[in-house]
């Protein structure tokens, strides 16, 4: 079904095919510790051209779990910083790799390599665009900590360039989900999502929604977005998660976020039954074991 496929984004999947990557990863979770050698004749090729702890070290961690090998290049490191193109980079990456994992700071570079590109892309975040393996581990964790279907969720903080909450929110309206956007207004989804996702909850203020979740979806308000540091703290105050914020919520109610945070949400949560954003980072490495086992072999 996916061999020899680009994952680019959510829009281009379905509901079946979302939930067969899901089962794929749920079979092949064992594997995420103890290691197989499916993939043992592949190589990985991983080109970050932004920051990444995550979505590199679990493609790393799953490409190696499954007997395959990576290769490496950042901006520091790669020829692009004497003028070559991504366009020329991509075409003779493939002639040494099975796959490409590409992180950008530009919208529409995945969608642009898998284009001229004969081995599989996997966007691995391109700008304010997509991140679409992101949204399959989180939605991942929620079916095995909370549910997929009909999910009462809110989605909180950096709506406008957070690519999480793009990628994440299209998927979720796939499963019926009734989705609150909070955010300060600066900061909310862009109207052009809001139109395609139809029917949201769009607040400035949490405590409006917060007994009414299943699943609360933080991001990291990014400090770089306010030319007024005053105004960044002011705001990223009035959106930390606290104790005191979490009074009556439901009983499954749980708490994620793709991480890295800042301030965000309290580190005295991190030991509650609601935390979940470290289940959900691990979470990580099965779906991208899945993903390039998909791609790459076939099956699974
Ligand atoms: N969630 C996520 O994409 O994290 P990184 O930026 O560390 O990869």
């Amino acid at each position: 079904m996916f061999e020899k496929k680009h994952i680019i984004s959510m829009r281009d999947f379905s509901r079946e095919e979302i939930n067969y990557i899901l089962n794929c990863a749920e079979k092949i979770e064992p594997l995420a510790r103890t290691g197989t050698d499916i993939l043992h004749n592949k190589l990985l090729a991983l080109l970050f051209f932004e920051p990444s702890t995550r979505t590199q070290l679990s493609f790393d961690t799953a490409m190696k779990r499954l007997g395959g090998k990576t290769l490496s290049l950042s901006s520091e490191s790669s020829s692009m910083l004497k003028g070559e193109t991504l366009a020329d980079t991509v075409k003779v990456i493939e002639g040494y790799a099975d796959g490409i994992v590409l992180r950008h700071p530009k919208e529409g570079a995945a969608r642009m390599a898998s284009e001229l590109s004969v081995i599989p892309v996997l966007n691995g975040g391109d700008g304010a665009g997509h991140h679409p393996t992101q949204t399959l581990l989180d939605l991942y964790t929620m079916r095995k900590e909370s549910r997929l279907q009909d999910l009462d969720i809110a989605l909180l903080g950096d709506l406008k360039y957070g690519r999480t909450v793009h990628s994440l929110a299209y998927a979720l309206k796939m499963f019926d989900a009734n989705i609150s956007l909070v955010a300060p207004e600066e900061l909310q989804m862009p109207k052009y999502i809001v139109d395609d996702l139809g029917g949201v909850t769009i607040t400035n203020d949490i405590d409006e929604v917060i007994r009414d979740i299943d699943v609360l979806y933080v991001t990291r308000i990014q400090k770089e977005r306010f030319p007024d540091p005053n105004e960044y703290h002011r705001v990223a105050s009035s959106y930390r998660i606290s104790s005191d914020t979490l009074a009556g919520v439901r009983d499954n109610f749980i708490i994620m976020h793709p991480l890295p945070r800042s301030d965000e949400i309290a580190p005295e949560i991190d030991n509650t039954k609601y935390a979940k954003y470290f289940t959900q980072s691990f979470n990580g490495v099965p779906v991208r074991m899945a993903l390039l086992v998909l791609v790459m072999a076939g099956n699974i």
